[in-house]
């Protein structure tokens, strides 16, 4: 791990009590509908294979897009919470999410083609090497396989510019501060801002052999959706 994934890991670990919590309370409870909004996408797409798919929900952290999956998709043949903080991961077991396996999303610890979906909600943002995580969701991945990622991207609407240019860099970090004394919620603007728009993601996704499947704007842009597939003929 380079000294940036450790001190992420470090700041997810420090913060992994109260994750939860202040995730809902900062997004007002959305992150939990755009879980689910894309668990009923992938539902609609995954040619009704939910109930005997692997899925893998990689950063998976608290467990939460586990849950949505289960509840609209139904409980899958195996369900894999994925995580490098193994603090996150313990706040997944206690909910009952998945079986939990700690790992680096850049180095995945499962064989080539063997995973039906994989989930990704808010962690590529946080990792440096995101080409070796792209490699690795591809390798992971079955031909066909979908990868969909939710994420707060770098704002590109009229909506998600004012929250995240204006309002976010000082609402957010004084939140975070006042509700866990942490500083992790500096760093999440800072990442949001820092990241790829929707549209680079999705031309990146498809540079590894993805095909884009679908890019949806959640609330005016805070959020998005991208699902990607594993193309047919990709090499
Ligand atoms: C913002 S949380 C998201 C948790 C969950 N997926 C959700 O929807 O709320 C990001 C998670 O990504 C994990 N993470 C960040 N970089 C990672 C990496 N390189 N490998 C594995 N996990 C990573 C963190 O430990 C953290 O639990």
């Amino acid at each position: 791990m380079s000294n940036k994934e450790v001190g992420i890991k470090k700041m997810f670990d420090g913060i992994h009590k109260r994750y939860d919590l202040l995730n809902h309370l900062m997004s007002a409870g959305r992150d939990i509908a755009w879980r689910k909004k894309c668990c009923k996408k992938l539902l609609k797409y995954s040619g009704g294979v939910g109930k005997n798919a692997v899925v893998l929900d990689l950063c998976g952290g608290t467990g939460d897009f586990s849950l949505a999956y289960k509840k609209i998709l139904g409980n899958p043949k195996l369900c894999l919470v994925g995580d490098f903080s193994d603090k996150m991961l313990l706040e997944s077991v206690q909910k009952n999410a998945g079986t939990p396996v700690q790992m680096d999303a850049t180095n995945i610890p499962l064989s080539d083609n063997s995973v039906d979906f994989i989930l990704n909600g808010f962690g590529m943002r946080n990792i440096p090497n995101l080409d070796a995580a792209f490699a690795e969701a591809f390798r992971v991945l079955k031909v066909g396989g979908i990868f969909i990622t939710l994420e707060f991207f770098k704002p590109s609407s009229t909506i998600s510019k004012l929250f995240y240019e204006k309002i976010a860099p000082f609402a957010i970090p004084f939140a975070g501060m006042i509700l866990s004394k942490h500083n992790a919620y500096r760093y999440l603007v800072l990442s949001i801002l820092n990241f790829l728009t929707p549209k680079e993601y999705a031309i990146k996704a498809r540079s590894f052999g993805f095909k884009t499947r679908c890019v949806k704007a959640f609330d005016g842009g805070l959020s998005y959706m991208v699902m990607a597939e594993k193309a047919e003929y990709a090499g």
